[in-house]
């Protein structure tokens, strides 16, 4: 093979009498995975190739011999058939070996003035910068159907809870928007460190930088980066970016985890909230009844692999002295498995939440138990009678403790049993213990009512509308 040596060694064999073995080879090899940056490899070859010819490094003639060869190289690759193989250990030395074969003697100058340690970090931000947009647009497709959900349910009245117990009546609506707002400052999260990222290492060469004339703003520019690194040490051996991203990431998965959990719960015949779709749902091979959430079970469980990831890179990295050394070759493995568990969830969660059906009846019946009202009952007497809170608590925790006994919920006490409490009590006590009365008095800014709901849809409309333009 024209890129071996006369006995038959990788690329950078010249001073190796011995081939590798093959558990070394199988350790070292990344082709299998990094194969996947192969059109970001593409992309800095060629800015760098321009550069260097611009430079006067190499040659016009031999440039455009480099440019049309990897011309042939993304053909291969778009038509699946270009020969990835795993002695050419990564996606690097594969495409540089594949260009030789194709255009011969112009492909051995490519590397001039870089390193695969550069290199590799430069595919590796131009991926991530890719990843991180695609992630927030997927993000950005889940809060949509979370609006509609929270459109159509904006007076809908379900149970809030706290330790899990009934603790106040809210809204499906704004239930929804919750999730909506986490979303969307994972958004931003996910914004934010694709501007830190956004820096070029290309040109720091394996480390010290190089004696070349190169012109590293020409390579960064071309690549769509804001600026060179500073630092060639830094450039070469920081993964804080995407640290950063998986960090991100992480705590993004987390929020799909918890809205995952809620369908597992809603879903159950306990709690008979939510039906899910055939096609959100599967069977039991031995009950017949059961119709299982297991996409929601799925994101819970898969979750805890993107926070896994980032803690294994994390790990990996702690202990790096400055600059490159091969640890640094796992980093993509963990960052394309917690980007596609990522993208799998969300979009699951995406079909599945676009297409559940709410019940009411049961929401509005499960909100209703539990003296889900008692808070109103309180804040009423406050109002009604001037009590301190603190007094109105304790009256209302006897009316409470008077229901339990009698078995019965607060709006079936008859005036006669509550006034035996408190004697001041009128009929008007009535009017604030239903659940819409009492979700229809909650608004404040940001609270469960229908009315701020209902602005809350219409802004986040708004927002999401804008953004699609
Ligand atoms: N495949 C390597 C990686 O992903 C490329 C850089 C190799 N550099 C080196 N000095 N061996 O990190």
């Amino acid at each position: 093979m024209a890129s071996k040596t006369e006995k038959g060694q990788q690329i950078w064999g010249g001073r190796f009498a011995a081939r590798p073995s093959d558990i070394m080879q199988a350790i070292n090899a990344s082709i299998h995975v990094d194969q996947r940056l192969a059109r970001e490899d593409i992309a800095g070859s060629r800015a760098h190739a321009d550069m260097l010819a611009e430079q006067g490094i190499i040659t016009a003639a031999d440039n455009e011999a480099i440019q049309a060869g990897l011309d042939l190289v993304l053909e291969e690759l778009n038509d699946d058939r270009f020969p990835f193989r795993v002695e050419f250990e990564d996606i690097h030395m594969n495409i540089e070996a594949r260009l030789q074969e194709l255009i011969g003697d112009p492909a051995r100058r490519l590397h001039t003035a870089r390193s695969r340690n550069d290199q590799v970090v430069t595919d590796f931000r131009l991926w991530t910068r890719g990843a991180l947009s695609e992630a927030a647009a997927q993000l950005a497709r889940l809060q949509r159907v979370l609006v509609g959900v929270a459109e159509r349910e904006t007076e809908t009245v379900m149970p809030g809870f706290t330790h899990l117990q009934t603790a106040q009546p809210v809204t499906l609506g704004h239930h929804m928007l919750a999730y909506v707002e986490m979303f969307g400052r994972d958004r931003t999260r996910l914004q934010d460190c694709a501007v830190r990222l956004n820096e070029s290492p290309l040109g720091a060469g394996a480390l010290a930088g190089t004696g070349f004339p190169i012109d590293r703003d020409a390579t960064a520019e071309a690549l769509g980066f804001d600026r060179p690194m500073a630092n060639s040490l830094d450039a070469v051996s920081a993964r804080d970016f995407v640290l950063e991203a998986l960090a991100t990431l992480s705590i993004a998965t987390t929020h799909l985890s918890r809205l995952a959990e809620e369908v597992v719960l809603w879903s159950s015949a306990q709690f008979g909230f939510v039906r899910l779709t055939d096609a959100w749902s599967t069977g039991s091979s031995i009950m017949p009844q059961k119709r299982n959430p297991d996409a929601a079970e799925l994101i819970r469980a898969k979750a805890s692999l993107v926070t896994g990831h980032y803690v294994a890179l994390q790990g990996a990295i702690k202990g790096l002295p400055l600059a490159y050394a091969k640890d640094l070759q796992d980093d993509k493995r963990l960052t394309f498995e917690s980007f596609d568990t990522f993208m799998l969830c969300a979009q699951a969660m995406v079909g599945m939440i676009g297409t559940a059906r709410f019940h009411h009846d049961r929401m509005r019946e499960a909100a209703a138990h539990g003296f889900s009202t008692a808070t109103d009952l309180a804040d009423y007497l406050v109002r009604a009678l001037d009590m301190p809170f603190r007094q109105a608590h304790h009256v209302t925790g006897r009316l409470v403790a008077l229901a339990e006994d009698a078995g019965c919920d607060l709006v079936d006490l008859t005036l006669d049993q509550m006034q035996s409490v408190e004697p001041r009590l009128t009929n008007d006590i009535f009017t604030v213990l239903s659940v819409e009365a009492s979700t229809r008095s909650r608004q404040s800014y940001g609270g469960t009512s229908p009315v701020r709901v209902a602005e809350q849809v219409a802004q986040w409309k708004r927002r999401l509308a804008m953004e699609e333009k």
